[in-house]
């Protein structure tokens, strides 16, 4: 296979994925020419981390992205998701570890959960923890997050399991910002 018919496909794998998620193609249009530079150096280590431009990303709205293979939720959250999220006791939480791989150990708290102290950007694995589904989001869901269609978990707006069959919160990434409008994961 050539690297067109590669690249080819891994767009389509990536058109699916925006569309299982949230649809937020238009901002992802701005992302793949950096990851499609990566692919063409065929260097597995460059694509262990890549850089995200979330310049375009609009408040109420999620990009995702490929990366390692799984779709990456980029959401960044109107201030209604935030406080509903920071509402909620930790005795209402399935999973009381926030699941972070920045913060081991830590609690399941919003604050806990995002990346930015205001809490406005949120960075997540977006695969379900019960079998590996994609999850819907924009504010799907009973608790206004995400929803797994394939067997009823709901997601609250921090991404944490309320409800359903998944056992854990989506998993958090490794991510940083680099500047105001990049995220480098990994
Ligand atoms: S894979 Fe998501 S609920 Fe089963």
């Amino acid at each position: 296979m050539s690297n067109a018919e590669k690249n080819a496909g891994t767009r389509r794998d990536f058109l699916y994925y925006a569309t299982a998620g949230t649809g937020a193609v238009v901002a992802g249009a701005a992302v793949w020419p950096l990851i499609n530079q990566m692919n063409a150096s065929a260097d597995v280590k460059a694509l262990s981390s890549i850089y995200v431009d979330v310049s375009g990303v609009d408040t109420g709205t999620q990009l995702t992205v490929k990366w390692r293979g799984k779709p990456v939720f980029i959401r960044r959250r109107s201030a209604e998701e935030i406080e509903m999220a920071r509402a909620v006791p930790m005795s209402d939480l399935v999973d009381t570890s926030a699941e972070n791989a920045n913060k081991p150990g830590a609690e399941a708290t919003d604050q806990n959960r995002t990346l930015d102290e205001a809490g406005e950007w949120l960075v997540m694995i977006g695969v379900c923890t019960h079998l590996g589904c994609v999850p819907i989001g924009n504010m799907s869901g009973d608790f206004g997050g995400w929803f797994c269609p394939c067997h009823g978990s709901h997601y609250d707006s921090a991404g944490r399991i309320r409800k359903g069959p998944a056992p854990r919160n989506l998993d958090i990434p490794v991510a940083q910002f680099t500047d105001d409008s990049t995220i480098l994961l990994g």
